[in-house]
């Protein structure tokens, strides 16, 4: 299925919503290097113009039927706000194959809420169910337990480890290589 309207996605602790331009300021206050590290093409220091960029290119991506990058608005219960916690997107969205990527991170003020396991389930059921496409993955390098540790509880598996250059860092590095089939 694909969409005219940008889709919202609710859960019990975050809202999944489209990006804005207002959203550049806040991106730019969570991405500090411990994210940006563990991400494949985000450059560090991040700056206001590289969150405006990134919110484009996810415009651009959802016109083009390419991806589907989400806001994560973290639920705070006890102030009845929503407040921006992160980004988690469907990549590469190959509707021949009906395979895409994930890619996800969220601030280090709202980690080891449940947010990101909560946030890729909600996307998940989401490719498969309304997309439906029949599989997605994930790659992760192999030092990220924490991710690794959120892939597992959403029943990905690891299928295989690879070595890719990464321009960012100029430099080869492995990665594992998760996935979850309809
Ligand atoms: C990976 C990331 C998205 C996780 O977000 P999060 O909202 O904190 O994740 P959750 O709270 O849903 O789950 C984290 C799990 O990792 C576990 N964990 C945290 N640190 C860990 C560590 N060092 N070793 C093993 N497990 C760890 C937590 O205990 C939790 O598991 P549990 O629910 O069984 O207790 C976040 O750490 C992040 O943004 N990292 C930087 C960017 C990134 O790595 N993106 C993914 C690229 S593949």
């Amino acid at each position: 299925m694909i969409h005219v309207s940008f889709p919202k996605l609710f859960g019990k602790l975050v809202n999944l919503r489209e990006l804005s331009k207002n959203d550049a300021t806040t991106i730019v206050s969570l991405m500090n290097y411990d994210i940006s590290k563990y991400l494949y093409k985000v450059p560090y220091p991040y700056k206001i113009e590289d969150a405006l960029k990134f919110i484009k290119s996810c415009c651009d991506d959802f016109r083009l039927h390419k991806g589907i990058t989400f806001a994560i608005d973290f639920k705070n219960q006890s102030q009845s706000i929503q407040l921006l916690s992160g980004t988690i997107g469907i990549n590469d969205i190959n509707y021949s194959n009906k395979k895409a990527n994930i890619g996800y991170w969220i601030g280090k003020q709202y980690q080891s809420k449940g947010i990101a396991t909560e946030s890729v389930k909600l996307i998940v059921n989401y490719a498969f169910d309304i997309l439906k496409l029949i599989e997605i993955s994930a790659y992760v390098f192999p030092e990220n337990k924490p991710s690794i540790r959120v892939l597992e509880k959403n029943k990905f598996v690891k299928i295989e480890e690879i070595n890719e250059y990464h321009p960012l860092s100029n430099s080869y590095r492995n990665s594992f290589v998760y996935i979850i089939r309809n």
